[in-house]
């Protein structure tokens, strides 16, 4: 026996889904791309991996991603490649390159895979971690920040995910947010020596970032900043209450938080993360919000986007468990060479019909009815050589210990009508 020692172990953050757990994960998967269909989303597929140019443009050379977190190397060409921290910039730059703003309508793409951020790894915070995201691009209404939102929360009640709370906020355009940038950086300077050594260098580069902060004393500052709600111009104070007039005809409720800022550079006036306090302290369960100009950022014509991510693991604590071990309906149990050439037609006609069925392979009767058990196989269909002389199984009910002698030319009729109640 090999000592732990030998053991090869996988990297600190990440994490294997085995069965059943992975049954949860498919589950969740499936029910979130049914919610997508609903709203009419398509799939897109993205690179693993991008140039680095793509996330560092994109999500901003000052935000913690970008400064700390990226899984960057350089490849055998001496290109610096990046594994992808999230999903947008890549879908954004592959809008651009395959020209998917012709025809002008409004484009609905949805997400599904790995990120990777090198952040310390704590319970729900891994260093490759699955996210569950949609982007829409084209229209800059505020129905399209609604039905995003709606959209998002849609998908936590339809897995049947409850006791969320949705904050909401505005940050601004380019017109209202430089004058909110300077009228914050002016307080945080005056308070500039109780600030953490991390925000007191942000004050001039990105003093926004500062409101999020997770230290007790800039917490206390940012409490009592100036928020950007009460510095919103006339339009985007109406974006802001229309998106939350929308939300409020299909009964989301938002939170407004005007401390809210994120915590990547390309947003602009809605943005969101949704809370849940089941979580502890990585409490985020999604987040998103409008970004207006990243599209152009991109070389790619003026057009306003919004999206969201959902962090799947968290997402999965969350859910009632509704996994399980793939139990096969049919477990066949052949007790010769023949017979087991006989079991593998069966098998393969009966799959084609739609059955779980499952096979062993050598052993006694006696152990092979075990492995059947162990399985929680539904019925157990034995071939033994008199069986095939006679041109019968017998199918074996697991829970009941009822058997019966079927014909094995009747066999798919017969599991038919006990299956499905066919006649
Ligand atoms: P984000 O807030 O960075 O947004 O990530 C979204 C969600 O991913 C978080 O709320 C969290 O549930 C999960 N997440 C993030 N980092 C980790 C981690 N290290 N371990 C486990 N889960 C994690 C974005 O990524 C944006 N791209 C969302 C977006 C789409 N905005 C517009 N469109």
């Amino acid at each position: 026996m090999a000592g732990k020692g030998n053991i090869i172990q996988r990297i600190k953050g990440v994490k294997d889904i085995l069965p059943p757990d992975v049954s949860v994960w498919q589950w969740v998967e499936d029910s979130a791309r049914e919610t997508f269909e609903s709203f009419c989303y398509s799939e897109i597929r993205i690179p693993i991996f991008e140039k680095t140019g793509v996330f560092s443009k994109a999500i901003g050379e000052t935000s913690d991603i970008v400064e700390k977190e990226m899984y960057t190397f350089t490849d055998r060409g001496g290109e610096s490649l990046t594994l992808r921290p999230e999903g947008t910039a890549s879908v954004v730059r592959a809008y651009v390159e395959n020209q998917m703003y012709n025809p002008p309508s409004a484009k609905k793409l949805y997400y599904m895979g790995p990120m990777f951020r090198a952040e310390r790894p704590q319970a729900g915070r891994y260093r490759q971690f699955h996210q569950i995201g949609a982007e829409l691009f084209g229209p800059e209404d505020p129905g399209a920040d609604a039905e995003m939102i709606h959209l998002m929360m849609s998908i936590f009640e339809n897995l049947g995910v409850e006791d969320l709370t949705l904050k909401i906020n505005s940050l601004g355009c380019p017109e209202c947010r430089p004058v909110y940038r300077e009228k914050l950086a002016g307080y945080l300077d005056s308070r500039r020596e109780e600030l953490c050594d991390n925000c007191a260098r942000r004050v001039d580069r990105n003093p926004l970032r500062v409101l999020d902060c997770k230290s007790h004393a800039c917490g206390q500052i940012a409490e009592e900043a100036p928020t950007m709600t009460d510095s919103l111009c006339g339009e985007c104070k109406t974006h802001f209450d229309r998106t939350r007039a929308l939300l409020a005809a299909v009964g989301v409720e938002g939170k407004v938080e005007p401390r809210l800022v994120r915590g990547l550079d390309y947003y602009s006036r809605t943005a969101f993360e949704v809370a849940s306090g089941a979580l502890g302290a990585q409490d985020a369960v999604a987040g998103g919000g409008r970004y207006n100009s990243l599209v152009e950022q991109f070389n790619g014509p003026s057009t306003t986007a919004i999206g969201f991510a959902i962090g799947l693991e968290r997402l999965i604590s969350l859910v009632e468990d509704k996994g399980g071990v793939l139990a096969p309906e049919l477990f066949f149990i052949p007790l010769c060479a023949e017979a087991e050439e006989k079991a593998f037609l069966l098998a393969r006609n009966l799959r084609n019909d739609g059955y779980l069925v499952d096979m062993s392979y050598g052993g006694s009767l006696k152990s092979q009815l075990k492995k059947a058990n162990r399985a929680s196989a539904n019925v157990a269909v034995i071939i033994g050589e008199e069986e095939l002389a006679k041109s019968i199984a017998l199918v074996k009910e697991m829970k009941t210990g009822e058997q019966s002698t079927v014909p094995l030319d009747e066999l798919t009729q017969w599991l038919d009508k006990h299956f499905m109640g066919e006649e």
